[in-house]
């Protein structure tokens, strides 16, 4: 069977990746592999509909190799992304008796992934926990990297931390209940990867072929696009985990992705169509600079638009992307700071766009 490792080099905590059809019915196993004695507890953090659809195989599969855990589920969505759900798992971790040597397990998408990360980092100074994330977008970005966090009524991800998980265990065989539109968002993810450092990738996805197979979720083919993914990834982090400097190539066409999500109300558009628009307004920009070709920047959008993704700029005042981009201060002195392709596979940041560059997409 098809398995795949992948180091995540790090000074003090680097940790694997495997990612391997199945591997939800094994995590016993896994677990027992990296050294995780019996005797720690674990607590398991889900949602309802993600530990209704696979809780049961993993407690079984821990439960082979003689671990006892618990599932806790907080409330699914990007509006329980915050204090009062941290404060139940605080709750949960404090009636189970949750100790230094315990460790927690973030079971579903990045939501889940990120506030059972800020709880792992703060729950008696730091316990350990792992990451099985069961969405595209979550596979390949944020269960990897250690970036946690809940919101604050001001703003996305504004409480978190940096804590790296023990291990990360991906079973692309998950991502058959996800429904269409979310598993297309996060193909917008593992674009990106393509354009800011992976020609291979990319052109791998823009392959027919090969994109029958990844829309049929072919297990071999989404382990390679997410393998790939994830090799990209562990590499910036491994530079720069902290973000301070390389690790903002990751955030390609995120910065009028946030733009959209904010003004169009989340849930309008998926994070990862947010990005696809704000990739297609980035390589424009790049365009007109003369960074990349126009025939560069439209193979992007034919790719993006090729897995049913949007590229339409949503209508939205000028004044509001400012607001929102101040806010973020993304902008400073009418010059914002900008990730931008200079070639598929290629991108740097730039600190000096002038406003003018990119009000003009917007009314
Ligand atoms: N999602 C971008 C990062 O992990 O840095």
């Amino acid at each position: 069977m098809n398995k795949k490792k992948i180091l995540v080099p790090l000074n003090n905590n680097s940790y694997e990746v495997s990612i391997k059809e199945g591997i939800i019915n094994s995590i016993g196993k896994e677990l027992d592999g990296i050294g995780i004695n019996k005797d720690r507890k674990i607590l398991i953090i889900s949602n309802k509909e993600i530990s209704n659809l696979f809780g049961e195989q993993v407690i079984n599969s821990l439960k082979k190799y003689n671990f006892s855990a618990n599932i806790f589920n907080i409330k699914a969505g990007e509006s329980f992304k915050n204090l009062a759900s941290l404060s139940d798992i605080y709750n949960t971790a404090f009636e189970f008796g949750l100790e230094r040597n315990s460790l927690m397990i973030a079971l579903g998408g990045g939501i889940v992934g990120d506030v059972t990360g800020f709880a792992a980092a703060t729950w008696l100074r730091g316990i350990e926990y792992i990451q099985i994330p069961t969405t595209l977008l979550s596979m390949v970005d944020s269960s990897v990297g250690g970036k946690t966090a809940v919101n604050h009524p001001n703003g996305k991800n504004l409480i978190g931390a940096f804590y790296q998980p023990k291990a990360v265990y991906i079973d692309p065989e998950t991502l058959i209940t996800l429904p269409s539109r979310e598993f297309k968002a996060g193909i917008a993810e593992v674009i990106k990867y393509g354009i800011i450092k992976d020609k291979v990738l990319f052109e791998y996805l823009e392959n027919d072929k090969n994109r029958n197979k990844i829309l049929n979720l072919e297990n071999q083919s989404l382990i390679q696009i997410i393998n790939n993914s994830i090799q990209t990834k562990a590499c910036i982090v491994s530079e720069d985990e902290k973000e301070n400097g390389i690790r903002a190539i990751l955030n390609y066409g995120h910065s009028f992705g946030h733009v959209i999500e904010n003004l169009c109300g989340y849930g309008e558009y998926l994070h990862g169509e947010a990005i696809s628009i704000g990739m297609k307004i980035a390589g424009d920009i790049a365009t007109e600079k003369n960074l990349w070709s126009k025939e560069n920047s439209l193979r992007q959008d034919h790719l993006i638009e090729s897995y049913g993704l949007p590229i339409q700029i949503p209508k939205i005042k000028k004044n509001k992307v400012l607001s929102i981009l101040m806010g973020d201060k993304k902008v400073r002195n009418g010059k914002m700071r900008f990730i931008l392709p200079k070639d598929i596979g290629e991108v740097d940041i730039f600190n000096d766009i002038d406003e003018s560059q990119f009000l003009k997409y917007f009314d």
